[in-house]
């Protein structure tokens, strides 16, 4: 390095330039021109999807997830003695944990209280702990790293403040079961290099290694797991579900475990649903500057260099194909990018169809509130980033459809 450089790097240090900002674009005409990869590259007929499809989902982990390492950690149940019920008598709540890896995982199994067979679910994280879906005292506090509330207390005034966002009242009168967990039993949201939640036990990944999300979507597989052995709910019917972040993860979650019956991307946006390539509201370098720990180092190379991705969101929908894909945006979460999340659709449509599927019913970009529903579902609803009863009523019915 020549010495003016190097003058010029220990200025700028002591002077602490901040980094340069960013401003997201929000202009369709400022979008770069860019070219989609074709996921059907190479192959002509359906029976060569599987070995296209491997290689595709091993190119995504390999460039931006991660791969799962290959050290192994046993799953360990405490089964729960105290269900109670709650919807008036309606539904059953049971709380069993999974031991795993050092950690410990409370999941919370909602169910019809009187079904005639095990019932078809839904599982999806919960951002806040599980008492934040539903308000009732018998449900279990996290005990690993909390998100929001800090102490017992702040905790305990917590209970229900997510309910909202789940419409389990409709899920039952539909006869399905709700499974979920807190995302950070199984991984701690923070930068730390890798240290907390499972982490500890597998130690820091290897730059073509796991981030956050590969991590949380492992811990849904191992959830799962669980739930075929303990035939609670009916485990060939699981529908996995993320709102945002963990919308990435039920992609992800979805696209490496073919056991989900169902898919479905709520508002997920960057490193979701939503085509990098078009780098438009949230981009890939903004994504890993603010959330570092969320890909595998592999992922930063595309920073402000997304035309170079040999892959984008298309190919990772694509992975979900055959099986039934929902994706949905809302109009105001335009940092989620809903017009990128519907041309991914577009973009995966042409595998779904080589397997002799209906795919996505139209090319165009459906109005508010006017889902477009094949074997890809699609919506745009009216309002912010967010999970509503809109949304659950739509995820239903498409369950209705495919899973009955
Ligand atoms: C941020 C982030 C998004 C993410 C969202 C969330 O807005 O930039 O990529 O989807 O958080 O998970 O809530």
């Amino acid at each position: 390095m020549k010495v003016t450089s190097c003058l010029i790097i220990a200025l700028s240090m002591c002077m602490n330039v901040p980094a340069q900002k960013f401003v997201a674009n929000y202009d369709e005409a400022k979008i770069p021109a860019y070219t989609l990869p074709d996921p059907l590259e190479g192959i002509s007929s359906a029976a060569d999807w599987p070995t296209r499809r491997e290689a595709i989902r091993r190119l995504i982990a390999k460039e931006m997830f991660g791969h799962v390492p290959s050290h192994t950690a046993t799953l360990e149940i405490v089964p729960d003695t105290e269900p109670f019920k709650i919807l008036d008598g309606k539904a059953i709540v049971s709380q069993p944990a999974i031991k795993i890896a050092g950690t410990t995982w409370d999941l919370m199994i909602i169910r019809p209280a009187n079904p005639s067979s095990p019932p078809p679910a839904f599982i999806a994280y919960n951002f806040g702990g599980n008492h934040t879906v539903i308000p009732d005292r018998g449900v279990r506090l996290p005990v690993s790293w909390q998100r929001k509330a800090k102490n017992h207390k702040a905790q305990e005034a917590d209970r229900g403040s997510s309910a909202r966002r789940w419409d389990v009242a409709a899920l039952m009168e539909a006869g399905y079961a709700l499974v979920t967990l807190y995302y950070g039993d199984v991984d701690p949201d923070m930068n730390d290099g890798f240290r907390d939640g499972v982490h500890a036990h597998f130690g820091v990944p290897k730059s073509d290694e796991w981030g956050s999300i590969a991590t949380w979507a492992w811990g849904l597989s191992k959830t799962l797991d669980y739930l075929v052995a303990s035939k609670i709910v009916d485990a060939e019917r699981v529908s996995v579900l993320g709102h945002s972040r963990l919308g990435k993860t039920s992609l992800w979650a979805g696209a490496n475990d073919e056991r989900f019956a169902l898919v479905i991307s709520n508002n997920s946006g960057c490193g979701g649903a939503a085509l990098s390539k078009r780098a438009i509201g949230e981009t890939v370098g903004r994504i890993n500057t603010s959330f570092p720990h969320w890909f595998n180092g592999n992922f930063k190379k595309y920073n402000r260099n997304e035309s170079a991705m040999p892959f984008d969101s298309h190919m990772l929908l694509a992975l979900i194909a055959p099986r039934p894909l929902y994706v949905a945006s809302a109009e105001q979460d335009r940092w989620a990018d809903p017009h990128g999340e519907f041309l991914a659709c577009v973009g995966a449509d042409p595998v779904y169809r080589l397997l002799g599927t209906e795919g996505l019913p139209s090319r165009k970009m459906p109005k508010l509130n006017e889902p477009t529903v094949g074997r890809i579902g699609y919506h745009i609803r009216s309002g912010k980033h967010d999970v509503t009863a809109y949304d659950w009523a739509q995820y239903i019915a498409f369950a209705n459809k495919h899973l009955n």
